[in-house]
């Protein structure tokens, strides 16, 4: 940790250029100007309670109806409290009778097969699938862990959990058996479902046998329901396993939603913090699915015939939220790919764009500098005419790669959605309305309709326009989490005691002359420079702004004089890395921010250590900035590969 206390950010970046939607964009269009969305914004902030009961009320089925729409004994917040729903209702049957034959799901495999699924299709199959559970013994309030390929499956086992009142826990299929066991013990999981086995770039990655290994150490699961999706031979624990097939034979697919409250859990889902084991976060059922919803409908403009496509996994927020609760019960037609991008060629998300005529795509920064690094030539092969709208989540994009992705894929005439939001919140937070906000790049713009945002500096005060300080939310909001499972202490200490009152996101941001949000990364990630506090976007997007970097990251390590010294990564597009290259990408930031951002240090490498999801993990990149050995949790990093390669490379 740096001894970054006190004070606000310094801003340092430029970015001056403004995106208004184009009149295509705006025809059929919402919410299509600034003074509607800004109607809406200050209607919501006038009373946001009265708000989110209004829509509670709009947007969901209540078997019951709520009395109370907000308790809040701070930290421990309570939505449509004596009301009775259930996601999986609004989800399927609520759109049975305007959508029953439309689509809900399109799914590719990564060999390529196709299948696709209506309303009522999807309605059948989980109710099906919920009737399986109730079998094997799933009951109201038990824990159930996911450990699944990107299979439409994977959607049915959530959906019917919601369905019969069980709570998922969906455990990303990349993690170890260690990583399983780990949550499983902490969630106290009754129930294991997984497949035999998964397609990983051409490859069947053998998730039974890990999940046999997590078994082991789960005392709690009692059975484990296995897909057959690859074919692999697999064993199975007589008592233990069954197939989901065989479960599936003897029963039908009658199965009503269980009216449940409001607050009864829907899912955990485990975020590793920067450090120390991971949190289960807990998110419930009512307030949850009405956030998703109505945050799916805002952002992404929903109309009837888009086909919309998410490219997270589901074993993030962001496959949640934006894949499976807030499209289906918004009744949208999705996308849902097993797949990674460059298998079996670098130019696969643009076949799955022409193919299905996407209109609607949602995908991450680093995914967009990948695709940037790749060369445009795997794009140019593809007709990309159908998208209207484009997104992004996870990271701060940086401008230069905003413009890629406005250029190349968005034939500049798509709208991009910065989206700001994390596990935590459920669901969006900030992000532009396409058709009232106009963009700029890097900014994630503003909040959304009944959320209040604040920056503060350390003493709580609120800083001024531009500069940066802490990210807080001042009141409540329905997709919010409800706490850690198991541990409210760190519930409490982490997100509510460093300003009463107010949820601290862990992001800095500062707010422009606009009242455009800027993020700045992680409060932990602040550099300071002779005493000027640098944010780790803004040097990492200053080096991305040179034609020949892929990806940089910057950390700030000791120095004597200074205080910290800037510290970078960077990954070149196809230059040779040289001494030369160091002195120019040295001197290019020095012209882009000044003399005080200039890095002192600069390492080249073929890949940044990221977790799972595609984060950068700086803390490791500051123990080899300060030549430390990398100590702490390296679970989430995806390829231990890369630890070995920034030490050889290091100077
Ligand atoms: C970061 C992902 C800048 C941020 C939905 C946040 C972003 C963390 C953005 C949450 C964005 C996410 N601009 N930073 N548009 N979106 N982040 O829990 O630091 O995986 O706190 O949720 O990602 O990550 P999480």
């Amino acid at each position: 940790m740096s001894d970054n206390t006190g004070g606000s950010i310094d801003n340092v970046m430029q970015e001056s250029r403004l995106f208004p939607p184009s009149d295509a964009f705006l025809e059929g269009c919402k919410i299509n100007s600034m003074e509607a969305y800004q109607q809406l914004y200050d209607q919501a902030a006038a009373d946001p309670v009265k708000f989110w009961g209004d829509l509670a009320r709009e947007e969901l089925h209540w078997f019951e109806d709520f009395d109370t729409t907000l308790e809040w004994n701070e930290p421990y917040a309570e939505w449509f409290v004596g009301g009775k729903t259930n996601v999986s209702y609004n989800c399927l049957d609520r759109n049975l009778e305007a959508n029953g034959d439309k689509t809900a799901i399109i799914w590719e495999g990564e060999p390529g097969d196709i299948r696709t699924f209506t309303y009522k299709e999807l309605h059948s199959e989980v109710s099906r699938l919920a009737n399986a559970f109730k079998k094997a013994g799933v009951e109201a309030g038990d824990v159930v862990s996911i450990y699944m390929p990107m299979v439409p499956e994977l959607a049915f086992a959530m959906l019917a959990c919601a369905r019969i009142g069980a709570v998922h826990s969906v455990i990303f299929a990349g993690f170890s058996a260690e990583s399983i066991a780990d949550r499983n013990n902490d969630a106290s999981a009754k129930v294991q479902l997984t497949a035999d086995g998964g397609f990983r770039r051409g490859k069947i990655l053998a998730l039974k046998e890990i999940v046999d290994e997590a078994l082991e150490k789960s005392p709690t699961v009692e059975t484990c329901i296995v897909l057959n999706r690859t074919g692999s031979d697999v064993s199975m624990k007589d008592g233990r396993d069954i197939w989901w097939h065989e479960l599936l034979e003897s029963v039908d697919d009658n199965c009503p939603a269980e009216p449940l409250d409001s607050e009864s859990p829907l899912f955990i889902l485990y975020t590793s913090g920067s450090t120390g084991k991971p949190k289960g976060i807990k998110h419930t059922a009512a307030g949850y699915n009405l956030y998703a919803k109505k945050t799916f409908e805002w952002v992404f403009d929903i109309r009837d015939d888009d086909i919309y496509w998410c490219t997270a996994d589901c074993g993030w927020i962001t496959g949640h939220s934006y894949i499976v609760y807030g499209p289906l019960s918004a009744g949208a037609t999705c996308v849902m790919f097993e797949g990674a991008p460059n298998y079996p060629a670098e130019d696969r998300f643009w076949d799955l764009v022409e193919k299905h005529k996407i209109t609607i795509l949602y995908t991450a920064p680093t995914a967009i500098r990948a695709f940037i690094k790749w060369g445009d030539e795997h794009v140019e092969k593809h007709d990309l005419s159908s998208l209207r709208l484009l997104g992004t989540v996870g990271e701060g994009i940086n401008p230069e790669a905003w413009m890629w992705y406005h250029e190349k894929i968005g034939g500049e005439r798509c709208p991009i959605v910065d989206t700001w939001w994390q596990t935590e919140t459920g669901g969006i937070m900030m992000s532009p309305l396409p058709g009232a906000v106009p963009t700029k790049p890097g900014s994630c713009t503003k909040p959304l309709p009944g959320i209040l945002p604040a920056i503060l500096d350390e003493t709580g005060e609120a800083v001024g326009e531009n500069q940066g300080g802490m990210l807080v939310m001042t009141h409540p909001w329905p997709g919010m989490l409800r706490g850690i499972w198991g541990d409210d202490q760190r519930y409490k200490e982490q997100y509510w005691s460093k300003f009463p009152g107010s949820y601290l996101a862990g992001d800095n941001a500062r707010c422009d002359e606009d009242g455009y949000y800027w993020i700045m990364g992680r409060i932990d990630d602040v550099i300071n420079v002779s005493g000027h506090r640098l944010s780790t976007i803004e040097v990492e997007s200053a080096l991305v702004s040179h034609p020949q970097v892929a990806e940089a990251a910057a950390v700030g390590r000791k120095d004597d004089i200074k205080g910290q010294a800037v510290a970078v990564f960077v990954t070149l597009v196809d230059a040779e890395a040289s001494d030369d290259m160091k002195q120019e990408l040295k001197l290019h930031v020095r012209k882009e921010i000044g003399a005080l951002a200039q890095p002192d240090d600069i390492r080249f490498t073929n890949a940044l250590p990221k977790t799972r999801s595609g984060k950068i993990m700086r803390r490791l990149l500051r123990d080899i900035a300060e030549g430390k050995e990398a100590v702490g949790d390296t679970t989430t990093l995806e390829d231990y590969s890369v630890l070995a390669q920034l030490r050889a490379n290091d100077e």
